[in-house]
């Protein structure tokens, strides 16, 4: 209940709510994606949501709220209890998988499910989540965008640590290859920028000419819940779509919204080159078999 409560600027102080948007076709990764949410595809031994969700939680929060569709009930089930899996684990005495398979979703934490009907895009998708959200500051996490955190410091927890200071709405961002801009919003700055500060602008998606800055936004965002009302109205932009980045430029009007760019590696797996690179990575440092993995790899290298 503490966590309700609102500071004098009508800005609860925590975050403990987190939406991710997880009602997309995955059309880049068909056939794979036909009968199977892309969030559930898994690097190494885990579905791409579960990273994401991990991450949340470590940062505090404890309402998991999915934006979701017809075809995402895997999701639904993967952080469900599975009585029948648990006992035969149990029986077995598989100590450490029955550990892993009950620890998926933390005492405390609970998802929420919302369905979105259209798929009318990422502002959209947030959209829907405004009734469950309330009045209160929240994450958006998109699950594609998995991140390979530094040791020390984790992207979410770093950002719900800067809110605290800011009260205002952060997106994370990373340099990019500005040949690449279409593939993201950019953020653009009125002064040099270092790690944290206010952006001035942001768009998305822009030929590489109209690119604001070499930043681009990954899928980390805490927003304020003044975004709301501002989807409510925003025209569909880029591709058709209401686009989040549309709603944030508008919101820049009224309310200051910062840019932090995190400490570790992006991965970005909606494509097939980003997914087997992430795939790489964590294999190589697994526990079970990254050793293994790393004296393949080495064997492969005249390829
Ligand atoms: C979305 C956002 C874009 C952001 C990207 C990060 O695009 O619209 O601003 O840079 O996520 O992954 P999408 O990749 O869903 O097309």
């Amino acid at each position: 209940m503490k966590n309700k409560k609102t500071t004098t600027s009508g800005i609860a102080p925590g975050i403990r709510k987190a939406v991710f948007p997880v009602a997309g076709l995955g059309t880049r990764f068909l056939p794979a994606t036909k009968a199977n949410p892309k969030e559930m595809m898994p690097v190494v031994d885990k579905p791409l949501i579960q990273y994401a969700v991990e991450e949340a939680l470590r940062a505090g929060i404890t309402d998991l709220i999915f934006i979701t569709s017809s075809s995402k009930r895997a999701i639904e089930d993967h952080f469900d209890s599975h009585f029948e899996l648990e006992v035969k684990l149990e029986t077995a005495k598989k100590k450490e998988l029955l550990r892993i398979v009950k620890n998926i979703l933390p005492k405390g934490a609970s998802c929420i499910y919302v369905r979105q009907t259209e798929t009318l895009g990422l502002g959209h998708a947030i959209l829907c989540a405004k009734n469950v959200v309330g009045n209160e500051p929240f994450a958006v996490l998109l699950a594609d965008d998995l991140i390979d955190n530094h040791e020390e410091t984790h992207c979410l927890s770093d950002m719900v640590q800067r809110f605290k200071t800011v009260k205002s709405s952060i997106i994370g961002v990373e340099k990019i290859n500005i040949a690449d801009s279409e593939k993201y919003g950019v953020v653009g700055f009125k002064d040099k920028f270092l790690t944290f500060g206010p952006i001035e602008n942001i768009i998305e998606k822009p030929k590489p000419k109209a690119a604001l800055s070499p930043f681009g936004v990954v899928g980390r965002y805490i927003l304020t819940p003044a975004i709301f009302n501002i989807l409510e109205i925003v025209k569909p932009g880029k591709n058709q779509e209401i686009q989040l980045t549309d709603a944030i430029s508008k919101l820049l009007k009224s309310e200051p919204v910062y840019a932090y760019e995190f400490l570790g590696t992006r991965y970005d797996c909606g494509d097939k080159l980003g997914y087997l690179k992430a795939i790489i990575a964590y294999g190589l440092k697994h526990p079970e078999v990254g050793t293994a993995f790393r004296k393949h790899l080495k064997n492969l290298r005249d390829l």
